[in-house]
């Protein structure tokens, strides 16, 4: 009997050309023939696409029929032959069909890299001379989207593109109508790329063997030879094509390895994370000097190949002529440039003198979820161990406390449980408040692959019918801020019906006879009445939350902009317990963490109370390891939170602020009333690679670099650490933040001299147990570490396996309450007003506004208003509207959609002119301080004047997707003209000339 691996799955023996392996059953076979270093030909083949078919380049016989290796599964005993005179013809008689859509011009390609698929399997195979001669198509280049662009004549028709879209990003934009007599690749059926639902993830272009599609900012830059004019290329291509027949390609392609060669003197591949959302996808970024030829993922330990728009194509803004390049003094309303030493002793200068006048409490920092871990580290030292306060926060605040005390509460650790893995192998995914599939792009391509390839359930609760609750099983619409009830119901009714895994909660979970007790008000009949969703409903979701094998809960503002937040998300928590959906794989809480590092910022002590790795700043045993590391006295009282800050600016007790990477004047709720207090601050100090809306306040505006211009780790919300390698030197006059945090410090007397910041990691690890094995040695390139790190440099990818983290090792069900939102609705403000991101957008669009194409499809914001109310109010897309709330005012344009309903408006967060913080108010989760963005109520009046719709035709949310299952390669194969390669050819029909059976050579088709 075979050891089981798990799942059915066994260790089996095959024979590869006469030598025995190690397989898997199931395996692709393709897979094991790479693993043994024997190099065949596997043009559509993509391990992270899975098998494709298309190409029959990889043809091998097994048991002594041709097969496609990737096509095959490993099973025990298979004699797999790979080098016979049988397997080598029919792999160039493939191949030869591939060069019949394709036109190996190599010299002047910028797809001449060292890396393109086709290059290197004409050159694997010793073509010389092409059977198929090429045929150019009838189908123009698609020009249409502003990133990348579609070349028919050069596509080989392998689907790569249409996998990739279809069931990894799962967009369903692409597909080959194999039918047609031209196939080629289509967007949305037929339309030009522009007009598409094509989201611009890049997936395709990232996949693509050869130079069919291409991101723009390669073509005619990456080559040394690729930016001579169209005709002249044309020229230079007719030439290659006439030395063919003579010189073959061998010496062709020579020519060209050297052209590739040369390029590697130019081009710069360098390692980084995304700057964006908190994913964590990593990538090589291809520079030529300071122009991004590409965006390259491939093996990001979160993302793979995978990317959204943002990360893939949104980096203009680092080039852009609006990066400040000097630091600013104010005079009266004005600012003036000033050189660094005269601003950073400004800077010191004035926080001596506050310190001196008023204390050190008397200022206050904000860490910037955008920096990197050690950033943040040295923000939070510099306001302990050399102001002297605890007054620091991040915006972690915003967004994420309510869903960390959740976690503290009830199993010890405020982290997600696990890796995005666990969320692929889940049996039913569960998502609260959360437009995942704009709000964390990659992430949700995982989800929405698992749903629509392997049978997995997706329950979404959500007010708005976004597009994982279009997927959905099931798609819940409570009422505004009663999540908690639906939760609590569920789970009173999964105890009632005998369905808890008590054997998991006698053993793990404390707590138990007062958890019981708390659910008693959650019957399913107050359910219904509180939320508005059928107790039929509410019972199928519980019935499915107890049965599935592993669940997985996701959740975001939604949940955690509330002021029931906290309860909310240990209410989540608890129903985990409960059905025994901890400590296993495929189960457990993901807290979608929103920026691309607000998981660091928190991990890394940026907050009033906690010290880096989650220590309290009350504790004397923590606070000693702390003062015997950087040898001073530190303060024991925890400080201000942001939301505190503000408060206290308007009771004159906080004079002065110092704030890196954060647009706290727009993004904190209530904006004017933050604006207010910035205006009233002593001194204000606001470091940023823009002159963002907040340093509008400021008296010193100190000019930092963005991440592509340092080094440094950003921690993801798998809790993944990844190090960002620096891409471009920092733009002339400005300066990594870490940097200028240190100049701040030392001019303020202390002592630090960090060369790099490794050295400021190696702090982090020696005195934070959290971090205690994280170097950057075990970070080097694509490697990472899940917190908690252990000296030896073990991570935890998933949590939780062996005990809860709590002294006694068991988790705790954590009793709670609902409570009412803080702004219900009236015959005043009479419309509930929703708010969150946009996939294009990052948050206000600082830097995604000076990303051209962007801009270009979505240039601006806007309210989605139900077709019901439009209706009622004469209100059509594109109509002005003044929404005004208890808060403040904006004027906005409509947008009539069916992803709201009745009376609740939804505006999305990219702008700075029509901020929808000037709606929300200053009331909080009284917990964490969490303002309760979501809970909002405004009016609205219809005003006279009507503009064009805010959202172009071109953006994707017009399109019409064309879902299917992937390729449709079978489709292929029924071709008449269609053989499989090294078979005899059955005559056919082609093209009105009749080919004899049996002549494989010299066809007009190329399948
Ligand atoms: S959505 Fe667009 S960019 Fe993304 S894979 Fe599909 S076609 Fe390509
Ligand atoms: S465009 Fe698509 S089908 Fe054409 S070569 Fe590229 S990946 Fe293959
Ligand atoms: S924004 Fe998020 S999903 Fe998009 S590439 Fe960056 S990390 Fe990945
Ligand atoms: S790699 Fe197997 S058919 Fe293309």
């Amino acid at each position: 009997m075979l050891p089981e691996l798990g799942k059915g799955i066994y260790m089996v023996k095959i024979i590869i050309d006469g030598a025995s392996y190690d397989a898997k059953t199931g395996e692709h076979l393709i897979d094991v023939i790479n693993r043994t270093g024997k190099e065949i030909p596997q043009v559509c083949y993509h391990p992270q696409l899975g098998p494709i078919q298309t190409c029959d380049t990889c043809l091998v016989e097994i048991d002594g029929q041709l097969a496609r290796a990737c096509g095959t599964s490993v099973s025990a005993g298979m004699q797999i032959v790979t080098g016979s005179a049988k397997t080598e013809s029919a792999r160039r008689e493939a191949f030869d069909r591939i060069l019949g859509n394709h036109l190996l011009y190599c010299t002047v390609c910028d797809n001449n890299n060292g890396n393109c698929t086709v290059h290197n399997t004409t050159k694997l195979l010793g073509v010389e001379h092409q059977q198929i001669p090429y045929r150019p198509k009838p189908d123009p280049v698609d020009n249409t989207n502003p990133f990348y662009r579609y070349d028919p004549d050069q596509c080989i028709l392998c689907g790569r593109c249409v996998q990739a879209c279809q069931t990894l990003q799962v967009n369903e934009t692409l597909s080959i109508r194999w039918e047609d007599d031209h196939p080629r690749v289509l967007w949305d059926g037929g339309k030009t790329i522009g007009e598409s639902s094509c989201v611009s993830c890049g997936h395709c272009v990232t996949v693509c063997p050869c130079n069919a599609l291409m991101e723009k900012s390669m073509v005619g830059q990456a080559g040394y030879m690729t930016a001579i004019p169209h005709n002249a290329l044309s020229g230079m291509i007719d030439v290659v094509k006439g030395i063919e027949p003579e010189l073959g390609y061998g010496s062709i392609l020579k020519v060209s390895e050297v052209e590739a060669a040369m390029r590697k003197d130019r081009i710069r591949r360098t390692k980084t994370v995304c700057t964006y959302c908190g994913v964590g996808c990593s990538y090589e970024i291809w520079t030529k000097d300071r122009h991004i030829l590409k965006v390259e993922p491939s093996e990001g330990p979160a993302n793979g190949v995978s990317t959204c728009v943002k990360g893939k194509f949104g980096w203009d803004f680092v080039n852009n002529e609006d990066r400040l390049t000097s630091p600013l003094i104010r005079e009266g309303e004005t600012f003036r440039e000033a050189t660094w030493d005269e601003a950073l002793g400004l800077v010191a200068t004035r926080l001596s003198e506050i310190k001196q006048e008023d204390g050190s409490d008397a200022i206050a920092l904000i860490a910037s979820s955008k920096g990197t871990n050690e950033e943040a580290y040295l923000m939070q030292k510099l306001a302990r161990a050399v102001i002297g306060t605890n007054n620091i926060d991040n915006c972690s605040r915003y967004c994420q406390s309510p869903a960390t005390m959740g976690l503290f509460r009830t199993v010890g650790h405020g982290g997600d449980t696990g890796s995005f893995k666990e969320l692929e192998r889940a049996g039913l995914v569960v998502i609260i408040g959360s437009n995942t599939a704009e709000s964390h792009p990659v992430l949700a391509t995982r989800i929405k692959r698992a749903h629509k390839l392997h049978g997995q359930k997706m329950i979404v609760s959500d007010l708005r019918r976004n597009e994982m609750a279009e997927r959905a099983d099931i798609h819940l619409k409570p009422q505004p801020g009663t999540d908690l009830i639906w939760l609590g119901a569920v789970s009173r009714y999964i105890l009632d019906n005998g369905l808890a895994k008590m054997d998991f909660i006698d053993q793990w979970v404390n707590g138990f006879a007062e958890y019981k007790k708390s659910l008693e008000p959650f019957t399913m009949g107050y359910a219904e009445q509180v939320c508005g969703i059928p107790i039929k409903t509410l019972q199928t979701v519980a019935e499915m939350i107890a049965k599935a094998d592993g669940v997985c809960v996701c959740w975001a503002m939604g949940i955690t902009q509330h002021t029931n937040a906290s309860d909310s998300s240990t209410a989540i928590s608890n129903l985990l317990l409960l059905t025994g959906n901890y400590m296993r794989p495929g189960a457990g809480s993901y807290p979608l963490r929103g920026h691309n590092n607000v998981q660091g910022a928190a991990d890394m002590g940026a907050m009033p109370d906690e010290l880096p790795g989650y220590q309290p700043v009350d504790d004397p045993e923590v606070r000693a390891r702390f003062e015997k590391g950087w040898g001073i006295t530190l303060p024991s009282a925890k400080g201000l939170d942001n939301h505190e800050m503000v408060e206290a600016i308007l009771e004159g007790k906080l004079k002065a602020m110092y704030l890196y990477g954060e647009e706290m004047s727009l993004v904190d709720s209530n904006a004017n009333l933050v604006q207010d207090a910035f205006s009233k601050l002593e001194f204000f100090v606001v470091q940023d690679i823009f002159f963002s809306q907040t340093c509008r306040f400021a008296n010193v505006v100190l000019p930092a670099a963005p991440s592509l211009e340092k080094e440094g780790t950003f921690t993801n919300t798998e809790r993944r650490i990844q190090r960002l390698y620096q891409v471009f030197e920092p733009l002339t006059g400005t300066k990594p933040d870490w940097q200028i945090i240190q100049e701040v410090a030392k001019r303020l007397g202390a002592d630090w001299s960090y060369n790099h910041p490794s050295e400021i990691m190696r702090e982090i690890a020696s005195l934070a147990p959290l971090f205690a094995g994280v170097t950057y040695e075990r970070l080097e390139g694509w490697k990472s570490l899940q917190w908690p790190v252990h000296p030896d440099g073990t991570d935890e990818p998933l949590l939780f396996t062996e005990r809860f983290n709590f002294s006694d090792g068991k988790a705790r069900f954590f009793p709670v309450a609902w409570s009412e939102p803080a702004e219900p609705l009236d015959a005043e403000f009479d419309l509930h007003l929703n708010n969150g991101r946009l996939l294009e957008h990052f948050h206000e669009g600082n830097m995604t506004y000076r990303v051209e194409g962007i801009r270009e499809k979505t240039p601006d914001t806007w309210v989605e208003i139900s077709p019901q109310l439009a209706a009622k109010r004469g209100i059509e897309t594109g109509r002005w509207v003044e929404l005004t709330s208890r808060h403040g005012r904006v004027r906005v344009r409509a947008l009539v959609t069916q992803r709201v309903q009745g009376h609740e408006l939804y505006m999305p967060m990219n702008s700075t002119e029509s901020p929808v913080n000037r709606l929300t108010g200053s009331h909080t989760d009284p917990v964490t301080h969490t303002p309760a963005y979501k809970d909002t109520s405004v009016k609205m009046r219809v005003l006279p004047e009507k503009g064009q719709s805010p959202l172009p035709k071109t953006n994707y949310r017009f399109g019409h997707p064309t879902p299917q299952r992937g390729v449709e390669v079978e489709r292929k194969w029924k071709r008449p003209d269609y053989w499989m390669p090294g078979t005899q050819r059955p005559p056919v029909k082609t093209n009105n000339i009749n080919l004899p059976s049996g002549e494989n050579h010299g066809s007009v088709d190329s399948f």
